[in-house]
């Protein structure tokens, strides 16, 4: 054994089984709001599967619709997709269903089984058919060779016909992706490769999943179906309800920040302690490619890592940090606090386009239109900085704004408690205060 194993040609290091790289792109569509349907309701034949649905889909929205099996997930998906129609109303005197997309924008859908794909016709041919010359760089970055071409979609495993059919809509240059569970039968790879790549996509995309880690990972809003009822979860792990639609009427919140790159750091700290951990733990367990494999990702993360401490470090120092949920908010001080002309600036995200907020020693300013979510968010927690760590007696919430006195804060935050009148609410609910200041 020991003199074949001499003879054996050993490469220099392992390679990745295979690379998958995977970009989704978005169509040109400008349109806010993508789509959004209204008394949507189905069965088959007597029994009712869903009622009455409402939704409202925007522009960069990562919709992740969750529930239990048979609850009408594809049922949704596929009435999205016009596969299916929805009942006519009930009586006259109902409200028809409407399922409205924005001018010009393009939707794909896979479906649950197919993946998109058309049964029955080879893998390469298919992909010719469609996208003539690209085929073979489309098909390389997904991760199959020559040898998968003459497969039709029923011969290739259930992991391969998910990558073909995501390499399909990754071709499509839609506005609207619908997903009816990609991330079945994906591996490691393949699955993180589809989590980044609906991270980057700037379309608005619903994904039917029952893997709870993926959905936290790219969701930024949550609906499930229940009791025939399709509705949105107010956050991970909250049992509170909401409508889908809640933004038919005024204006709707727009989706949570991505997150900061602090938040992203640690993701990728402790994804690269597992890999590492896999490493150390199994040493001889694993083959030499899964060996390889294992350190070809600890290599591409660290390089993801070294360039983010670069970006977090770059960032400017902050004096004080709270959490005001959603938000963090983060507060500079500025100018000569000695002297009596101290100011500041109070922001949520270290980016340009994010709006912040300036004190100037009298009054805070918002530095351009911000929805009311995010700014009485950033609000309440640069009150907080203000009144409860640099002891400032009073704010003027811009030129012509009300003015708010440290007193009356600690009174309205329950910090000293007032006999207060009935009615009464805390502070940080400020969107009414803002709403009234402009
Ligand atoms: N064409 C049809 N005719 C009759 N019943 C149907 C039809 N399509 C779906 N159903 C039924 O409607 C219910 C919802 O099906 P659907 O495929 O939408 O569920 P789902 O939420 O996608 O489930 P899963 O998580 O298993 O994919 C199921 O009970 C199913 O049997
Ligand atoms: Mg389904």
């Amino acid at each position: 054994l020991r003199t074949r194993a001499g003879r054996v040609e050993v490469a220099e290091a392992p390679l990745p089984e295979r690379q998958i790289r995977m970009r989704l792109l978005a169509g040109t569509a400008r349109a806010r709001v993508v789509a959004w349907g209204e008394h949507l309701s189905k069965s088959y034949g007597e029994r009712s599967i869903l009622s009455d649905a409402s939704f409202k889909l925007r522009q960069g929205d990562r919709v992740a619709l969750m529930g239990a099996n048979g609850t009408g997930k594809t049922t949704l998906m596929r009435l999205l997709s016009g596969e299916t129609f929805p009942d006519p109303p009930a009586s006259e005197q109902a409200a028809p269903p409407t399922l409205q997309f924005a001018g010009g924008v393009t939707v794909a859908s896979l479906d649950q089984i197919w993946h998109g794909l058309t049964p029955g016709e080879g893998l390469r041919a298919q992909f010719e058919r469609r996208f003539g010359n690209r085929t073979n760089g489309l098909l390389g970055r997904a991760g199959f060779t020559e040898a998968d071409w003459p497969k039709t979609p029923e011969q290739l495993s259930g992991g391969e016909r998910a990558r073909a059919g995501l390499a399909l809509v990754s071709a499509l240059r839609a506005d609207v992706l619908l997903l009816d569970e990609p991330t079945n039968h994906l591996d490691v790879e393949a699955l993180q490769a589809l989590e980044g790549a609906v991270q980057a996509y700037a379309g608005a995309v619903v994904i039917v999943t029952h893997d709870r880690r993926f959905a936290r990972e790219v969701a930024t809003r949550l609906w499930v179906i229940e009791d025939r009822e399709l509705r949105e979860v107010a956050g991970w792990g909250a049992r509170e309800y909401g409508d889908p639609a809640r933004s038919l009427e005024g204006d709707p919140p727009p989706p949570p920040p991505p997150p900061t790159p602090r938040q992203r750091l640690g993701r990728l700290e402790t994804r690269l302690g597992e890999v590492r951990r896999d490493l150390d733990a199994l040493p001889g367990s694993l083959s030499g490619r899964e060996e390889g494999r294992l350190r070809a990702q600890a290599h591409a993360l660290q390089q993801e890592l070294y360039a983010l401490y670069a970006e977090v470090h770059a960032a400017p120092q902050w004096d004080e940090q709270v959490r005001e949920p959603p938000l963090t908010v983060r507060a500079q001080r500025l100018g000569d606090w000695a002297g009596g002309g101290g100011g500041g600036m109070f922001w949520a995200a270290h980016d340009e386009s994010c709006p912040h907020l300036a004190w100037d020693g009298r009054t805070l300013r918002f530095s351009g239109p911000v929805e009311a979510w995010y700014g009485a968010a950033l609000l309440g927690g640069a009150l907080r900085v203000l009144f409860e760590r640099w002891n400032v007696g009073r704010a003027q919430l811009g030129e012509a704004g009300p003015v708010l006195t440290r007193r009356q804060y600690f009174e309205r935050t329950g910090t000293v408690r007032p006999a207060g009148p009935p009615g009464w609410s805390p502070l940080p609910a400020a969107a009414p205060l803002l709403r009234s200041s402009g």
